[in-house]
C-alpha cells in the first residue's frame, strides 16, 4: 500500500511517499527556521504562508523523487491536528483537494499519532505490544502506553514545559539560535554533565508526570549568579541536560513497572537528542528490553511518519474527503479522534 503523507501542523512543510508504512520512497521537508529565528519563536501567521507557497512543489518534488505519479499511489494521508490552524489547513486543503482529483481515499491522522509510528519506518523487524512510548517535542512530553495502533493511553504528561520548550528556552539563555535543542545537544557533549548540580523534578503524589520549568529557572537563577558567569556554557549544557535526562530515565523505569512493556520507543524531536539515545539504549540493555529509536530525520516533523501511521490505522482513518477538517486542539485519545472535535 503506498500513501502519500502531508505534515503541515507547524513549520515543516513536509511531504512523503511510503509503502506499507515502512519503506520510505520519499521524503521532502523544507523547514522554516530561517524565517522565524529572529522573531525567538515560530510565527503562525508567517508558517501558514509559508506552506501556502511551498506545499505544491513538496508535492511534485516527492512524486518525481520516487518515481511515481499520484495515479500510482492508495491513499492520501494528511495531519489535522493538533497544531496551528493557520498551518493545519494548508494540509488538509491540498490533501482533500489530491484525494478529490486522483479519487482515491483519505486518512485523517493525528500528529502525535505519527510520531509514534516514527519508529516504525525503515526498519524490517517489527515493534511489539504493548511498548511504551516516551514522545518529547517542543510542544509535548508524554508517557504513552501503546497497545495496538488504535489503543493507546497516555500514563504521565508534562505539568509545564515541554521537553523541546526547555531545551530551547535554556538554548536561548545560553545565547544559542532558535530552535535550540540540537544546537544544545552539541554543545553540552563538550561539556561536563556533573559540573553544576540542577534539580531533578520527582512528582510527591508518585505519578508519572513531567516537569521541566523549575529546572528552567534554575539555569536561568544560576547563570545570573556570580558562579554562573564565570561557568563554561558548554557546562551548564551538559548539567542541564543531564538533569532532563534524569528526570526522562526515572519517568521510563518507573512506567515499566505498572506493566509488562515488551518495548521502549523514543519519538518527538527531543529523541534526535543523542545523549537521549544513548541514556535509553543502555537503560534498555541493562533491563534487557528492545529500544527502538527513529532516525534523528524521522524523530522531528515529517510526513514519512504520518504515512506510517495512517497505514498502521487506516480503519480508522476513511473519511468522506469532503467533511475533513482540521482540528488544532485534537485529543490524543484515539476513541475521541474526530467524535465532537470543531472541525472547520
Ligand atoms: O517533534 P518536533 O520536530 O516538533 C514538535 O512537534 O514540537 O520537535 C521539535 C523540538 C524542538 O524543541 C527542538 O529544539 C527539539 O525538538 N530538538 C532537540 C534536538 N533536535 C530537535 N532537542 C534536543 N536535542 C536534539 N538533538
Ligand atoms: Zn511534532
Amino acid at each position: 500500500m503506498l500513501l502519500l503523507g502531508i505534515e503541515t501542523s507547524c513549520d515543516d512543510t513536509a511531504v512523503a511517499l511510503v509503502r506499507d508504512g515502512r519503506d520510505v520512497l520519499a521524503a521532502v521537508s523544507t523547514n522554516q527556521d530561517a524565517f522565524h529565528a529572529k522573531y525567538g519563536g515560530i510565527v503562525p501567521e508567517i508558517a501558514g504562508r509559508r506552506h501556502v507557497a511551498l506545499l505544491s512543489a513538496a508535492v511534485d518534488d516527492a512524486l518525481t523523487r520516487a518515481g511515481t505519479a499520484l495515479s500510482e499511489i492508495d491513499g492520501i494521508a494528511v495531519t489535522v491536528g493538533p497544531g496551528l490552524i493557520g498551518s493545519l489547513v494548508v494540509g488538509v486543503a491540498a490533501a482533500k483537494a489530491l484525494a478529490y482529483a486522483s479519487d482515491r481515499p483519505l486518512f485523517a491522522v493525528n500528529h502525535l499519532h505519527g510520531h509514534l509510528f516514527a519508529a516504525f519506518l525503515d526498519r524490517r523487524e517489527p515493534i511489539p505490544y504493548p511498548f511504551l512510548a516516551l514522545l518529547v517535542s517542543g510542544g509535548h512530553s508524554q508517557l504513552v502506553a501503546v497497545e495496538g495502533p488504535l489503543a493507546m493511553s497516555v500514563l504521565g504528561r508534562t505539568r509545564d514545559d515541554a521537553a523541546g520548550e526547555a531545551y530551547d528556552k535554556t538554548a536561548r539563555l545560553l545565547g544559542l539560535g532558535y530552535p535550540g535543542g540540537a544546537e544544545l545537544d552539541r554543545l553540552a557533549a563538550r561539556g561536563d554533565p556533573a559540573a553544576i548540580a540542577f534539580p531533578r523534578h520527582r512528582p510527591r503524589d508518585g505519578s508519572l508526570d513531567l516537569s521541566f520549568s523549575g529546572l528552567k529557572t534554575a539555569v536561568r537563577y544560576f547563570l545570573e549568579s556570580e558562579r554562573g558567569a564565570a561557568a563554561a556554557p558548554a557546562d551548564v549544557a551538559a548539567s542541564f541536560q543531564a538533569a532532563v535526562l534524569d528526570v526522562l530515565m526515572a519517568r521510563v523505569e518507573a512506567a515499566f513497572a505498572c506493566a509488562p512493556f515488551r518495548a521502549l520507543v523514543l519519538a518527538g524531536g527531543v529523541a534526535a537528542n543523542s545523549a537521549l539515545q544513548a541514556a535509553a539504549q543502555a537503560w534498555s540493555a541493562r533491563r534487557g528490553i528492545a529500544a527502538f529509536i527513529p532516525p534523528p530525520r524521522y524523530c522531528t516533523d515529517n510526513a514519512a511518519m504520518i504515512a506510517a501511521a495512517a497505514f498502521h490505522q487506516r480503519a480508522l482513518g476513511a473519511r468522506d474527503p469532503l467533511t475533513l477538517g482540521a482540528d488544532p486542539n485534537l485529543p490524543f485519545e484515539p476513541s475521541l479522534l474526530n467524535a465532537d472535535a470543531a472541525l472547520i
